[in-house]
C-alpha cells in the first residue's frame, strides 16, 4: 500500500491536465439549474486541494461554501491517514461529523466535493450525504484525486444523491480557476 500512493504524486504529474465531464443523464435542455434559490458547496479536503476547487466553484458562482469537517480528526501523517480511510472503507465506517449538513431546502444547486479516497468518494463525504434528501435539488459532483478513479468517485457521489438531477461533475488533479470556470460555463451554471 505505502508503494502505492507513494506513486500517487508521480501519477499526478503525469495526468496534471486531465479534466473529467463525467457524463449525467439530462440532455442540454436539461442541463440549467433554474430557480432562484441559493447555490452551497458542500466537500472535504484532507489535504487542501479539495478545498481550493470548493473555492474556485463558489468564488464564481457565489455559492455558500460548507466544509464537512470530522469530530476527530484524520491523522496529519500520510501513511497513517490512508490506513484510517482504508479501514472505514472496508468496515462501512462513517466518521462522526463535527457540525451536520447544513439546511438545505433553501438551496436549488448543491455542489458535493470529496478527494479520490481509496478509489472512491471519502467515506465521511458518504456517511454526510447518504442520508440528505437531494429530491428537487440540482446536485453537481466534484472531486480531485492524483492519478485514478476519478470517473469512480464522481458516480459515487451521484449514486448517494438519488432524488436529484445530477450536472456532469468534474474531476481534477491540480485545480485551477481556468477549468473550473470552463466546466460551470459547460454545465450552464456560470
Ligand atoms: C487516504 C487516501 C486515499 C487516496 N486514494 C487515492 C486513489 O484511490 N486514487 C487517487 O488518484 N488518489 C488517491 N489519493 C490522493 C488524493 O485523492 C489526492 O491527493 C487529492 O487531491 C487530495 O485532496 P485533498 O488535498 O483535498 O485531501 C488518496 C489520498 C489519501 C490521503
Amino acid at each position: 500500500m505505502k508503494i502505492t500512493f507513494k506513486l500517487f504524486p508521480l501519477f499526478a504529474l503525469a495526468f496534471a491536465s486531465t479534466v473529467c465531464i463525467y457524463p449525467q443523464e439530462g440532455g442540454a435542455q436539461d442541463r440549467t439549474p433554474d430557480g432562484n434559490g441559493k447555490t452551497l458547496v458542500v466537500y472535504f479536503s484532507w489535504g487542501g486541494t479539495t478545498e481550493r476547487m470548493a473555492r474556485m466553484i463558489a468564488e464564481s458562482t457565489g455559492a455558500d461554501l460548507f466544509e464537512i469537517e470530522p469530530a476527530e480528526p484524520y491523522p496529519a501523517e500520510y501513511v497513517p491517514c490512508t490506513e484510517v480511510a482504508k479501514e472505514e472503507l472496508d468496515n462501512g465506517i462513517y466518521r462522526a461529523l463535527k457540525t451536520p449538513l447544513p439546511d438545505i431546502s433553501a438551496c436549488d444547486t448543491v455542489f458535493i466535493g470529496s478527494p479520490v479516497w481509496w478509489h472512491t468518494a471519502a467515506m465521511i463525504v458518504q456517511g454526510a450525504v447518504k442520508d440528505t434528501d437531494f429530491s428537487g435539488k440540482t446536485v453537481v459532483p466534484f472531486c480531485t484525486y492524483a492519478a485514478t478513479y476519478r470517473d469512480e468517485t464522481l458516480a459515487r457521489i451521484t449514486e448517494l444523491t438519488p432524488g436529484a438531477r445530477h450536472l456532469q461533475g468534474l474531476g481534477l488533479t491540480r485545480p485551477s480557476q481556468n477549468a473550473v470556470d470552463e466546466w460551470l460555463s459547460e454545465i450552464g451554471v456560470k
